[in-house]
């Protein structure tokens, strides 16, 4: 399977393997990131790149992506998207805004997972999934969860301008994709939303998509 297939209908996902290519940046990116160390800037630098083929091949104008405040990506008008990174891979994700009202992507190692987060990350449905298995595939069932939390906050976060605690949100995983959910105030639930997620030698990626309805 090819991490770009994992982009729901009428988006486009774009990976990059760093290896040590050059990058180009906007001028008006380079700014966000001029007083950056060396590694977030290439960082910064390959998922700009993965956003910008991605709009290229979703046909709009290139632009700058600039960044909020928060850090969400700031993308040019009628697109909604979502960047990540992680060691030796950026990916973006990228959708028109008459399509979708928002999008997130989240790439983890399993490796860099620290399991003894797991109390602040995961509600009890989540650790008790979680219990369930030996320690190999527990740890790569962790990293699948916290990744699709990340997916899903890079999603919530554009759209209600909140951040968020993962407790407050379940992920159900099934055999390729999941479904997130918050609860809703007073009781009961929001409407769910589904995911899809791969899982390669140790990386997982998750992908999200809210689409106008
Ligand atoms: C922002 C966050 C989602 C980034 O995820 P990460 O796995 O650390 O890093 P990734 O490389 O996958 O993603 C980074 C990209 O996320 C995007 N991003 C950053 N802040 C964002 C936000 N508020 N909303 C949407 N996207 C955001 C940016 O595009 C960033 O890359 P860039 O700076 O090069 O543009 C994460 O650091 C975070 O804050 N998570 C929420 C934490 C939280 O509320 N935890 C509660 C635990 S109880």
């Amino acid at each position: 399977m090819e991490l770009s297939d994992l982009a729901p209908p009428g988006t486009v996902l774009i990976p990059i393997l760093d290896r040590g290519q050059s990058v180009a940046l906007h001028p008006l990116e380079a700014e966000l990131v001029a007083r950056a160390g060396d590694k977030r800037r290439r960082d910064f630098a390959l998922g700009r790149a993965c956003a910008r083929a991605a709009l290229a091949a979703l046909e709009f104008p290139e632009a700058p992506i600039g960044r909020a405040e928060s850090g969400m990506p700031l993308w040019p008008q009628g697109v909604v998207g979502s960047i990540t990174h992680t060691s030796g891979l950026a990916a973006a994700l990228v959708g028109r805004g008459s399509e979708f009202r928002a999008l997130g992507i989240d790439a983890e190692r399993s490796e860099a997972m620290d399991e003894t987060l797991a109390p602040r990350l995961f509600v009890p449905s989540e650790l008790a999934l979680l219990s369930a298995l030996d320690a190999p595939r527990r740890r790569e069932m962790a990293t699948l969860l916290f990744s699709a939390k990340e997916a899903y906050y890079k999603l919530f976060h554009p759209l209600t301008g909140r951040r968020l605690d993962f407790r407050r949100l379940e992920i159900v995983p099934g055999a390729s994709g999941f479904t997130a959910r918050q609860p809703q105030e007073p009781d009961g639930w929001a409407e769910p939303i589904a995911g899809r997620f791969a899982v390669m030698d140790g990386l997982v990626v998750t992908v999200i998509g809210l689409s106008v309805s």
